[in-house]
């Protein structure tokens, strides 16, 4: 989604900006622009095209104020004139990440009032209402005063022509960061764009407004006291954003899980036994209590989920349903006060999500645990209890490492259950954390298998659709792996449950519809080898993803991938290696935007 980046500072931050939203870059985007103060005047530079242009374009420009956008279209196709940042008047420039709901009324009392509007976007309004407010002389108080008017979902930057050292920043259901340097400040929506400049950092709460300075900065909540908000050091460093040897961020990301794995599992691995405390110290209280578990994510955390389920109520004997969370936050359900409501979530930020999550709360659920990548997150803030998942940065928008790291936190989540509820003896317990202690070295060896899956990816190029079949707790991955697969190759790709093929599906098969298979030896092997016979029968081709002992053999249109071992209950993380790998090789062969794909964002902060 859009980005933000905003700068002060006794130097030309042209080159901030424009680095800044280099690095932001990955949230997806179809537009960029900035705006300087200099002489007392606004210049704004935009570009309808890659943020590299608007680097071009606005190479001699020079300034000591100014704020930057990455813009992703709600409002307005992509175009020059629609993108940010929006101006009223020559005297006041904005920047917006969200959407207003109530800007088309507010644009005919503006209109009314005489401003002209000259972009189709929402954000125009902003600019507009501060400025119908400026006259009182405070930016502050004018930007305050515009978002009083407003409904709906912000985070914005405002710089004022007349006003050469000062930026007004606020936030309400979109994420803000302050950076804080030393005679110079900043703000972003991401960590990532400011790390070139500085560590420090404060995240705005909601309802935030910030007074930003040359050498200081005073923040007022929403009720607009002037509040003292910590200041952190990211723990995130340049180097854990860089390319470095790969071609894409998204095969860089799938080669981190070995160590993302090993850091997310890190203190549990390092003890002997596992304890509710890793969820936080109320977790000690709260989880004895469960008696069910609801779980709510979107997209690939949903599937981590919907993984979690099948462990959840084989090892731990504990209930659990897994809900879209867009779905959940609009309908009536009936809450029980003993369910623990698990948020997943990679970016935190996720608007659904973290709806869903305000809207359980809202209905009496106390009890929610968040599984997140990013510390500090809106989602995190809004949990009791929490595990953060220590993938590290995540760029590329299909979603990888954050996925399996996700796994491995709802592995504990469900192996502290089981412990509570008298299902895991000692035994088991070291058997699973020596499992876990090995996962690492296990996702190493299916890397290896790349080339081969590299040579696979070359069946599906010229095809347009594809099947992912899967059973019992890898039917999550098969549909992980059609996800991924159409969000990266375009590739119309769904998953099936294999015993429902017979139910519909299996009309669709012919020699044009590759049929991907996950295939462990596990209890349903037996019935799967029917399903793929069945399929085999129609003329389609298979693409089986086997364990070692899977007994597949390789036939015409039947190509077989053997995974170097089988781990048991662990087994979906494994098999999700190569699903990523092959919607990966698959989407360099039709040459498309692999990290960015058209249309998509990385965190979806808008609904
Ligand atoms: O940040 P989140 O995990 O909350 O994001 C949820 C989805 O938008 C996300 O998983 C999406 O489906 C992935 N980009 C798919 O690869």
């Amino acid at each position: 989604m859009c980005g933000i980046v905003g700068a002060v500072a006794k130097r030309n931050i042209v080159s901030i900006l424009v680095n800044g939203l280099l690095r932001l870059e990955y949230r997806g985007y179809d537009s960029a622009g900035l705006v300087v103060v200099h002489d007392a005047k606004l210049e704004r530079v935009r570009s309808a095209g890659r943020v590299a242009e608007l680097g071009q374009k606005s190479a001699n420009t020079y300034g000591e104020l100014g704020i930057a956008h990455t813009r992703w279209a709600t409002h307005g196709v992509p175009s020059e004139r629609n993108a940010h940042p929006h101006m009223s008047r020559d005297l006041i420039a904005v920047v917006h990440n969200g959407i207003i709901e109530n800007y088309e009324e507010l644009r005919t009392e503006l209109t009314a009032q005489g401003y002209e509007f000259t972009s189709d976007t929402d954000t125009e309004v902003i600019a507009h209402l501060i400025h119908s407010h400026y006259a009182q002389g405070s930016l502050l108080i004018a930007t305050q005063m515009a978002l009083s008017q407003l409904v709906g979902a912000y985070a914005i930057g405002v710089v004022a022509a007349d006003n050469p050292h000062q930026l007004i920043a606020a936030r309400k259901g979109s994420p803000l960061l302050l950076g804080v340097g030393v005679g110079e400040h900043f703000v972003a929506s991401d960590m990532s764009a400011l790390l070139q400049v500085t560590k420090n950092v404060v995240y705005l709460e909601e309802g935030d407004v910030v007074e930003v300075n040359l050498a200081n900065y005073r923040i007022f909540d929403q009720l607009g006291n002037s509040v003292q908000r910590q200041v952190h050091v990211s723990e995130l460093d340049n180097d854990s954003v860089e390319l470095g040897e790969y071609q894409h961020y998204m095969q860089k990301e799938i080669h981190e899980q070995p160590q993302a794995l090993a850091n997310t599992l890190e203190s549990v691995c390092n003890s002997q036994s596992l304890v509710p405390g890793i969820f936080g110290a109320e977790a000690n209280t709260i989880f004895p209590q469960v008696e069910n578990i609801l779980i709510l994510a979107c997209g690939t955390s949903n599937h981590s989920g919907q993984v979690a389920k099948y462990w959840l109520e084989e090892i731990a004997g504990i209930p659990c349903n897994v809900e879209i969370a867009s779905e959940y936050r609009y309908r009536t359900s009936v809450p029980n006060p003993k369910t623990l409501v698990v948020t997943i979530s990679q970016s935190g930020e996720t608007a659904d999500t973290l709806a869903a999550l305000i809207h359980a709360k809202s209905t009496g659920h106390a009890f929610t645990l968040a599984i997140c990548n990013v510390p500090e997150s809106a989602i995190i803030r809004q949990s009791k209890l929490r595990l953060l998942t220590r993938a590290g940065p995540e760029i590329g928008v299909a979603s990888t490492k954050a996925f399996t790291t996700q796994l491995a936190a709802l592995f504990l989540l469900t192996l502290v259950m089981a412990k509570l509820r008298g299902r895991l003896d000692a035994e088991r317990e070291q058997q699973f954390l020596h499992e876990l202690r090995h996962l690492p070295a296990a996702v190493q060896k299916v890397l290896a298998l790349e080339p081969k899956i590299a040579e696979m990816a070359k069946h599906f190029a010229n095809k347009h659709h594809a099947l992912f079949l899967g059973r019992g707790m890898h039917f999550p991955i098969a549909a992980e792996g059609a996800l991924k697969l159409k969000e990266i190759s375009y590739i119309h790709a769904e998953a099936y449950p294999a015993g429902e093929l017979k139910h519909g599906p299996l009309a669709l098969v012919d020699a044009d519809m590759p049929v991907v298979s996950v295939a462990p030896n596990d209890t349903l092997l037996e019935k799967l080898k029917s399903n793929l016979q069945e399929v085999k029968a129609r003329g389609g081709e298979l693409f089986v993803f086997a364990d070692a002992e899977t007994h597949i053999k390789e036939s015409e249109g039947v190509h077989i991938l053997q995974m170097p071992e089988h781990a048991g209950f662990l087994s979906p993380i494994l098999h999700t290696i190569p699903l990523q790998l092959l919607a990966y090789y698959v989407a360099l062969e039709k040459g498309t935007d692999v990290d960015k794909p058209r249309n998509l964002a990385k965190s979806v902060t808008v609904e």
